[in-house]
């Protein structure tokens, strides 16, 4: 919803860029008789590129954003994955980076950066504390706690 008021300067600017563009003599359009109409053309171009594929790379990016802490957050994620964020702030961020969460831990793997997170992968390495080596603590978490840790590691892990 709040994409409106972003994509809406960029509707004005453009209407207003055809409005003076097609005005009848005089005005802003004497700027412009002597200009070639090559180079009309060029700024016509570079004013419909810039007015509609900047707005289309957000709005086609908008899913990545999930869970993220960006202003430009338009998914509303899950209670699950809402509660998720919460609990691996306090839990988890001590010792793992995860950009989503601003988490910079060092002690742990960065978790942006291990390959795939599965939630099965999460809810193991919580479960058995990351691969088993007493590394990490095990049994941090559980139950719907863990599970829903593991749904928001996986939904913003790498992203
Ligand atoms: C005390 C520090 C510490 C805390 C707290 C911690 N971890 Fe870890 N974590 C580690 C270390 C160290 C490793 C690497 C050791 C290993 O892979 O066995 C690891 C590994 C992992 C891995 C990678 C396992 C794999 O498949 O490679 C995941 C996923 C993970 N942690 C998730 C979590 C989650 C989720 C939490 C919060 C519930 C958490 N960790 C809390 C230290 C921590």
């Amino acid at each position: 919803m709040y994409i409106i008021f972003f994509l809406l300067p960029w509707l004005l600017i453009g209407l207003g860029v055809l409005a003076v563009g097609f005005r009848g003599p005089g005005g802003p359009r004497q700027l412009m008789a002597g200009t070639s109409a090559g180079f009309k053309l060029l700024m016509l171009v570079i004013y419909l590129g810039v007015g509609l594929t900047v707005p289309a790379i957000v709005l086609a990016n908008r899913g990545k954003a999930e869970g993220a802490t960006n202003h430009l957050q338009t998914v509303v994620p899950s209670a699950q994955v809402q509660k998720g964020k919460t609990l691996f702030r306090a839990t988890c961020a001590s010792c793992h980076t995860l950009a989503a969460v601003n988490a910079r831990g060092v002690i742990g793997p960065d978790l942006d950066r291990i390959g795939t997170m599965t939630p099965a992968r999460v809810l193991s390495a919580i479960r058995i504390g990351g691969t088993g080596q007493n590394r990490m603590p095990a049994g941090l978490l559980q139950g719907s706690n863990a599970a829903a840790v593991a749904a928001f590691v996986s939904a913003v892990a790498g992203k």
